[in-house]
């Protein structure tokens, strides 16, 4: 089996840049990596997360919202994800099921029991095996984002409150499985995250005998 790596974050934690130069370095290295993302990382699951990031969707439900998440995340594991891995390659994903219980979960309060189990069933029980945290404070990432000038989606619009939920999300769950998760701090500059990013990974590839092989 290969090795699947997730970021995971807030809104404007910069996980995505950090995302490009991690897949750069590993690369550079001759590794074999496959990058991907969430929602979305097929076909089927781009045409879900339009419909997700549509702002023209506001009166969607929050079982609606957590099952087109699941449902992009199916076809994402099953298509790309699982084979990726059978074929000993290093998976990186930008958000993967961590997501949907920090956000429809503690973001949106859906019972967090159904979420794993429904999760569990979505994901055919793909776990990551290193989870990098981007943590930062939930305005600091909303502020940042704006500064980018990205296009907002329909959840950088939700009020600060839910996004300090979702961060409590996020932290709850590194602390629950410390093995899996590293809190990195993203308030730094690019270059100090992306060295706890690449000792991490690093570590991680040591581990699962990665390097034996290059
Ligand atoms: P995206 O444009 O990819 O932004 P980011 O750079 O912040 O990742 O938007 C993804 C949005 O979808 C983000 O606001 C988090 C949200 N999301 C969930 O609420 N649940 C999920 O399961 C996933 C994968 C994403």
């Amino acid at each position: 089996m290969g090795t699947f790596i997730t970021l995971e974050g807030p809104d404007g934690s910069g996980k995505t840049t950090q995302a490009h130069l991690l897949v750069g370095w590993l690369r550079e290295r001759g590794l074999p990596v496959v990058q991907t993302r969430e929602p979305g990382g097929s076909d089927i699951g781009d045409q879900i997360r339009g419909i997700l990031h549509d702002s023209a969707n506001a009166g969607m439900m929050a079982r609606t919202e957590f099952l087109l998440y699941s449902a992009s995340r199916a076809q994402h594991v099953e298509e790309l994800i699982l084979p990726a891995l059978e074929e000993n390659q290093i998976v990186i994903s930008d958000r993967y099921a961590d997501s949907s219980i920090a956000y429809q979960g503690y973001g949106r309060g859906l019972d967090l029991e159904t979420i794993m189990s429904v999760t569990d069933f979505a994901t055919q029980g793909v776990e990551p095996d290193l989870t990098l945290y981007f943590d930062i404070a939930a305005g600091e990432g909303l502020q940042r984002r704006l500064l980018s000038g990205e296009a907002w989606n329909r959840m950088d619009a939700e009020a600060l409150a839910f996004h300090q939920r979702v961060r409590r999300g996020y932290r709850e769950l590194a602390q629950a499985a410390p093995s899996r998760w590293l809190v990195i701090d993203a308030n730094r500059p690019v270059e100090d995250v992306q060295r706890d990013v690449r000792g991490a990974v690093d570590q991680r590839l040591k581990a699962d005998g990665r390097y034996a092989a290059v």
